[in-house]
């Protein structure tokens, strides 16, 4: 079967790139990406390419290649489900906040709203593909909804994982270590994944392209995740133990990463992981472990959030220490509020948690992100709850200009490792600051001996000073 028409519910940070990237490399392909959010389509049609929503590299290029060729992005999600022959799923699967599971399992309303919503629209079979990250055996209830609520039509369920990392999903969409495509081992099944397989193969050499059945497909996006935050849980645990030693956790990860059983990847220390997925997806895989007793198997995984959450308070608790046992009144300098470089992402992000730390001794914070609106920034700060509205808007500002950001403050705070934090004056910002002046960087990201040299008290991860 060759796809002519695909629909992708959900623009967000997987749904936009990966269907702008479809687009570009197979022209011949109509997609359109719909999404319930106004806003975010209206954003996604912008004339100007550089006002869609998410920030990647090279990711307005793309649109703009593509955009009103082949890819389009549309509010009215009937139309496009009815057109296409194949529909993905990218919606987003947060922790559940309420009731069964909280705290902990994905909250699957969204994908079951899109499941209803396929059963009830389409009039010809489709295959159904989750792009999003859901839970092992997931697709049985999709199944489940669309053959007995749908209209008599064959649906075939494929599990397409997707493996890119923000800040760069368009070189990860182009050149993918693998795509992994699960489905039925059926004959139907098989020939919905070799439809599926013949999109990635325009452009992915096909010993890339994996095939499973379902279910190892769904767990296997879990447990990259899973995998990928536990070694950088495993590198900020040894950060901890290195500050007291006098061992340094950039020599013991150059030591350690070049044992090729080892690898150098994924071991640099920091102030701990952020994004949208590694908690969420090593939580709901706890939550499965428990709900089939396996208690020994949650307890293990657990273990990468709850050393990922003592990471994020080491660090405000390092800057309070040095800062004399309290920064009340004092004012922090934020560089950075995105979860990593290169993205306008800041769902988990560490500077939200270090600054609600900071915030609650009654510091004054300041930030600067290159990338990130002050409205975003409120709005992560405000979801938290820990104090009204208008109390965050007194304790912290967020400015355009680092160098006003870091005048008159007592610290400086790298929270994002954006490259230009490097390149700055930072004999300027010295001269611009109180004494004696600060800088923790949660990153390892500026150059210890320069700052040293021009008088700042430097406070990395992972080293003693
Ligand atoms: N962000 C990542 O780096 C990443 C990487 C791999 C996988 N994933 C997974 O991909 C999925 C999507 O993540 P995201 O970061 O793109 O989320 P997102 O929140 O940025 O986007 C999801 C979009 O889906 C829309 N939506 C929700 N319900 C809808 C409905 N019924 N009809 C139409 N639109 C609907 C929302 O309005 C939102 O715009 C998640 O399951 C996530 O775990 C994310």
């Amino acid at each position: 079967m060759k796809i002519q028409k695909i629909c992708c519910i959900g623009a967000g940070y997987v749904g936009g790139p990966t269907m702008a990237v479809i687009a570009k490399q197979c022209p011949d392909i109509t997609v359109t990406v719909v999404d319930i959010n106004e806003a975010r389509i209206a954003a996604w049609n912008d004339e100007n390419v550089d006002n869609i929503p998410v920030y990647e590299p090279g990711l307005s290029a793309v649109v703009a290649e593509a955009r009103g060729r082949n890819l389009f992005f549309s509010t009215d999600v009937d139309k496009a489900i009815d057109e296409a022959e194949m529909i993905f799923i990218s919606v987003n699967t947060p922790t559940k906040t309420y009731g069964e599971g909280k705290g902990q399992a994905a909250d699957l309303k969204w994908i079951e709203l899109c499941a209803r919503q396929i059963a009830r629209v389409a009039q010809g079979d489709k295959i159904v593909v989750e792009k999003s990250t859901l839970p092992v055996r997931t697709a049985s209830t999709l199944k489940d909804i669309l053959t007995h609520t749908g209209n008599g039509l064959n649906f075939q369920i494929l599990s397409n994982p997707e493996f890119l990392a923000e800040g760069t999903a368009v070189d990860d969409l182009m050149n993918p270590d693998r795509v992994l495509i699960g489905g039925d081992q059926t004959e139907e099944g098989k020939n919905a994944i070799e439809a599926l397989v013949n999109v990635y193969a325009r452009w992915v050499p096909k010993d890339r392209i994996l095939t499973t059945n379902v279910w190892s497909s769904e767990l296997s996006k879990l447990t990259a995740n899973a995998y990928l935050a536990q070694r950088v849980s495993s590198i900020n645990s040894l950060s901890e133990l290195c500050e007291h030693t006098e061992a340094d956790v950039n020599e013991v990860a150059r030591a350690i990463g070049t044992d090729s059983r080892i690898g150098p990847k994924f071991l640099k220390a920091s102030v701990g992981f952020g994004g949208s997925c590694f908690q969420k997806d090593i939580l709901n895989l706890v939550y499965i472990s428990r709900t089939y007793g396996l208690h020994e198997v949650a307890d293990y995984w657990e273990q990468v959030i709850i050393m990922n959450d003592h990471q994020k308070r080491r660090f405000a608790k390092k800057i309070i220490r040095n800062l004399y046992n309290t920064v009340s009144g004092k004012k922090i300098a934020f560089l950075g509020w995105a979860f990593k470089k290169d993205t306008n992402d800041t769902r988990e992000s560490a500077a939200i948690y270090v600054a609600d730390h900071l915030l609650n001794e009654q510091s004054k914070i300041a930030v600067y992100d290159p990338k990130v609106t002050e409205k975003q920034i409120f709005s992560d700060l405000d979801y938290l709850g820990s104090r009204s509205p208008e109390e965050n808007r007194k304790q912290l500002q967020a400015e355009k200009d680092p160098y006003k950001v870091c005048k008159g403050s007592h610290a400086v705070a790298v929270l994002t490792e954006w490259d230009e934090f490097k390149s700055y004056d930072w004999q300027k910002i010295y001269d611009s600051m109180l004494k004696p002046a600060h800088i923790f960087d949660g990153r390892n990201l500026l150059d210890k001996e320069a700052l040293k040299a021009i008088g700042f008290q430097v406070h990395a991860i992972g080293s003693t000073n």
